[in-house]
């Protein structure tokens, strides 16, 4: 698969995500063996993050060095103001030979991308978490072998539900977004969901009631209330979502095998309690785990 930029989940059909998670299952099996894989040998890269990251920021920094590549952490870009994103474009394809990208708007990664000659990887927007998304379907595959998967994310409609809905779309999974009244996962988003989802038969559903979502879910997923950049709404927002806090009573009502996942960084007390993060339901380490080998299959299969 000639993959040649990482911007958005639904920029990907079924088949090339599946290549992905093999590739990523192939890799970690490799690691535990003592191959040593050489694809990014003299090759450098720009990680560019305008927020705030642990997990994308470093387990791309072990990928790339893992792979024999060069990572160049750039803090202060240009970006915003000292120049146009043309022009870093432009610039940055002359030394490197891939952009790895955590900003603000989802607009500037596809720009970036447009007068980049080199591929870029969207490390999260407001928008997308595409990297985060893919990951933690390899998490969900190493959970279960069974056709029908239903997912019920609890919380805000942002960044992880809107990669979550179209991976949910494209990979034929069912999945229950419950939001409050006004932080749902906007129209488009889940108007391309339900587009997607025609040819998986995949069921996209909205509620407003955590009840009704997490009943029969094989997944329940939630994420910060207050993201990066809401700060100033945190106060407002712990108590408007306060009914939607995966806790023990919530999470019983889900299936018994059900697991429970996060991107992280978790605000235990806020959207989840310690009983059920900390259970031996919570694979929210191999998720994080699952970055590495998620971000090295895409960088194997953009490169080789
Ligand atoms: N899940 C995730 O992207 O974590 P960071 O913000 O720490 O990178
Ligand atoms: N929705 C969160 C995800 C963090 C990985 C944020 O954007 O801050």
């Amino acid at each position: 698969m000639p993959l040649n930029k990482f911007i958005n989940i639904s920029d990907l059909s079924k088949e090339e995500i599946e290549e992905i998670i093999n590739m990523a299952m192939l890799l970690k099996k490799e690691a535990k063996e003592g191959v040593v894989r050489n694809t990014l040998k003299g090759k450098s890269f720009a990680l560019i993050f305008v927020k705030p990251s642990t997990r994308t920021f470093v387990s791309f920094h072990v990928a790339i060095t893992q792979l024999g590549g060069h990572p160049i952490s750039i803090h202060q870009s240009s970006m915003g103001g000292r120049e146009s994103l043309h022009d870093v474009a432009k610039t940055l394809s002359r030394y490197v030979d891939g952009i790895i990208i955590r900003t603000f708007a989802h607009e500037e990664v596809e720009q970036l991308s447009k007068y980049a000659d080199i591929p870029v990887i969207n490390a999260l927007t407001d928008k997308y978490h595409p990297c985060q998304i893919i990951a933690d379907y390899m998490t969900i595959k190493e959970n279960f072998n069974k056709e029908k998967i239903k997912i019920a994310y609890l919380g805000d409609g942002f960044n992880i539900a809107n990669s979550l809905l179209q991976l949910s779309a494209i990979t034929g999974m069912d999945i229950t977004v419950a939001s409050p009244k006004g932080f749902e996962p906007e129209n488009d988003m889940i108007k391309e969901a339900k587009h997607l989802a025609l040819k998986t038969n995949s069921k996209i559903s909205i509620t407003n009631d955590p009840n009704k979502a997490v009943l029969g879910a094989d997944v329940v997923y939630t994420d910060t209330w207050t993201s990066m950049g809401m700060e100033e709404e945190a106060k407002q927002r712990i108590k408007v979502f306060a009914s939607y806090q995966v806790n023990q009573r919530l999470f019983s009502l889900a299936n018994k095998d059900a697991i429970f996942m996060h991107c992280l960084p978790a605000h235990r007390g806020q959207e989840i309690t310690d009983e059920v993060i900390d259970s031996s339901r919570s694979v929210v380490f191999d998720q994080a785990e699952n970055r590495l080998w998620t971000q090295k299959a895409i960088l194997q299969l953009m490169y080789q």
